[in-house]
């Protein structure tokens, strides 16, 4: 076995020798790049810089009984993202005819290929179209458009938010699965909360006609029937035909904002996690190429949503960086069969497979004979992220899919880190183990000491690299309490994590009072929060429970008003309260009535005892805290056992 006892300062000789041959040439780099202390620069090289740097590389403070928190990469150097992942490509590579994306639509019908140069002249047409615009706000399902409007946005300098309103939006019905859902009328319901709320004005509504109906003359765009508002609502067919094919990039500091993706927080409002120019660039560049070993005649395909942070990463700028050439998929893995994904590889060659947990737990259920009909003999490496991979879905995900043969990459990382901080390189083993390159993580325990040899505790890091995000937008003391006052003098991740006896890394789940439902990273408190929206509830807590396909799932606890009853349709009712206001991936698979809920005398909820509730583990340890011990009982008597 490979011994990693100092992953903090890698040193070779506390290394088992053995594992060398194992790791070869990736080993190699991987030491090269830890060991090079100008690494940075390196890697900055291989792209475009309109001015360089006149700061370092790096600089920061992650000591807040210092200062302020900050991270700053190559201050004083001008770029732009999108010049970088197109035009440097297209002018300097000579890429213009390789293919960026081949789109593959909900329906196995709607394809394309989308070259090099045809992703630039489309990005410089709509970067045009929303340089008249004041602000971008994205929402569009996984079509090519999503991506040109992405990085339009970077082309301009316009900070993109995908999904949060602003002044204008981009929307149409799409299908998913079989269910053809009408995305302009829910934007323009959200637009119309939008308008109530704040005195926030849309302007302009540019509207995507699906690929797929171009060419039915919009038949189901009469089949939406949704309203028409000439004021605001545009076609972006007819914008982007009048747009000229030649847009000049801005030229932006390295450490302005590149874009702002929301994710949970644990007092139940969303943290807008605000990352920068250079850093992003280099480093989702970097870990792209290393992580899936890219070559030029790979063909990638990561199956997540571009909404995510593993999409924006990637899908869209680490691929392109590399000029590489993606699958972009817009449907569903079990729709209209459930060898989808399969048929997929197959049909593209895909030699590189990015996916998540959840979606592998879903497919195991049907077995390995839809694999079995198709040629997956092109895969070369298969990755997963979002959640923590079981060893039965691990094994399935090595064996059924690849064969034995293909290395499991396991990525360890966050949306505030954009990038792996972890990951698994030797394609025996089912665990995170290298930190990447200028990581270092160490675990501590409760009082904040460092734990040596075999332990468990929480997973902190000891000093930033280019691609960490910058702050929480508009609320820098939310970023440095959120990552680093418990442990002064390190980005706390919120992970737990183990040392097991060989020095190989763990990661134990969420020590706070996150879920992660299916990859998508929630917090009890957005749904709570959503929960006693209802007028019958008076108080709610949730917890999460193992789920076979989605990993964790909800189980929610609500204490009703009195003279309020619980139901069958109370229950239903609170289903949907939770998926209008937060999305289908919160819906609740557990609701119980709790008269009461387990608090300490301080009255906070003890959502440990609940969680153990929802597992139905009878041992419950220490219950001195808590104000009214009886309340237990009552709330194990009535669990629920079945959804
Ligand atoms: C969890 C996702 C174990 C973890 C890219 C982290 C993982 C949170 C893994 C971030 C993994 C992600 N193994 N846990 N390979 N990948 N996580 O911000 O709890 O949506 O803190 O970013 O997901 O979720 P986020």
């Amino acid at each position: 076995t490979l011994r990693f006892h100092r992953p903090v300062c890698i040193c070779p000789f506390t290394m088992c020798l053995q594992c060398l041959p194992i790791l070869s040439a990736v080993y190699n780099t991987y030491l090269k790049y830890h060991f090079v202390s100008a690494f940075w620069k390196e890697v900055a090289d291989d792209f475009f810089w309109k001015k360089p740097a006149t700061g370092p590389m790096l600089q920061y403070n992650f000591d807040v009984t210092i200062g302020n928190i900050y991270v700053k990469c190559m201050e004083g150097a001008k770029t732009n993202m999108c010049y970088n992942v197109l035009d440097r490509l297209v002018r300097e590579r000579n890429l213009g005819e390789k293919v960026a994306y081949y789109w593959e639509g909900n329906s196995p019908d709607h394809h394309m290929a989308i070259t090099y140069s045809q992703l630039l002249s489309q990005v410089c047409r709509c970067a045009n179209v929303l340089k008249k615009m004041d602000r971008v706000s994205i929402y569009l399902p996984m079509i090519p458009e999503l991506v040109y409007t992405m990085l339009a946005c970077a082309r301009i300098g316009a900070v993109h938010s995908i999904v949060v309103i602003h002044t204008v939006f981009i929307i149409y019905g799409v299908y998913r699965g079989e269910k053809l859902i009408n995305l302009k009328q829910i934007a323009d319901e959200a637009l119309e909360k939008c308008r109530e709320i704040a005195s926030s004005s849309v302007t302009k509504c540019l509207i995507v006609k699906h690929h797929a109906l171009r060419t039915k003359s919009g038949a189901a765009c009469n089949k939406l029937q949704t309203p028409w508002d000439s004021e605001c609502d545009v076609w972006w067919e007819e914008v982007m035909r009048d747009s000229p094919e030649e847009c000049e990039p801005e030229w932006l500091d390295a450490e302005d904002p590149l874009f702002i993706l929301y994710t949970s927080g644990s007092t139940g409002k969303p943290k807008g996690v605000l990352h920068t120019v250079a850093g992003y660039l280099l480093y989702t560049s970097l870990t792209f190429k290393y992580v899936f070993d890219h070559h030029h005649d790979d063909v990638y395909w990561c199956t997540a949503d571009i909404g995510w942070i593993t999409g924006h990463s990637y899908i869209t700028y680490g691929p392109l960086a590399n000029g590489a050439t993606s699958v972009l998929f817009e449907g569903i893995p079990v729709h209209p069969h459930v060898g989808r994904f399969w048929e997929i590889i197959e049909k593209y060659k895909v030699t590189k497979f990015y996916t998540a947990p959840t979606a592998i737990r879903l497919l195991m259920k049907y077995g390995r004979e839809p694999l079995q009909k198709y040629d997956l003999s092109s895969l070369r490496i298969l990755g997963t992220v979002g959640e923590p991979i079981n060893p039965e879905a691990w094994q399935w995900y090595h064996e059924a899919v690849g064969k034995g043969r293909c290395p499991v990459v396991d990525t360890f990382w966050q949306t505030e880190t954009v990038k792996h901080s972890y990951l698994t390189l030797n394609p025996h083993l089912i665990f995170q183990t290298f930190p990447f390159f200028g990581v270092e993580p160490t675990i501590l325990n409760e009082h904040g000491e460092e734990l040596e040899g075999e332990a468990e505790g929480y997973l902190v890091f000891r000093r930033p690299w280019p691609g960490i995000m910058r702050t929480v937008y508009r609320n820098h003391e939310r970023f440095e309490n959120s990552y680093f006052k418990k442990f002064p003098g390190f980005y706390v991740t919120g992970d737990g994590c183990r040392r097991d006896k060989d020095g190989y890394y763990w990661i134990t789940g969420r020590t706070d009072d996150m879920l992660n439902v299916s990859g998508h990273l929630m917090s009890t408190a957005e749904v709570e929060a959503a929960l006693t929206e209802h007028p019958a509830v008076a108080e709610a807590a949730v917890v999460s429970r193992p789920h076979k396909v989605k990993g964790e799932c909800l189980y929610c606890f609500v204490s009703l008003k009195d003279s309020r009853e619980f139901t069958h349709t109370l229950v239903e009712e609170l289903k949907r309260l939770v998926r209008e206001k937060i999305g289908p991936i919160a819906t609740p698979d557990f609701i119980q009535n709790a008269p009461a809920l387990p608090k300490t005398r301080s009255g906070k909820i003890m959502r440990r005892i609940l969680r153990q509730i929802a597992r139905n583990e009878k041992d419950l340890g220490d219950l001195s805290t808590l104000a009214d011990p009886k309340v237990v009982e009552e709330l194990f008597s009535q669990r629920c056992e079945a959804a």
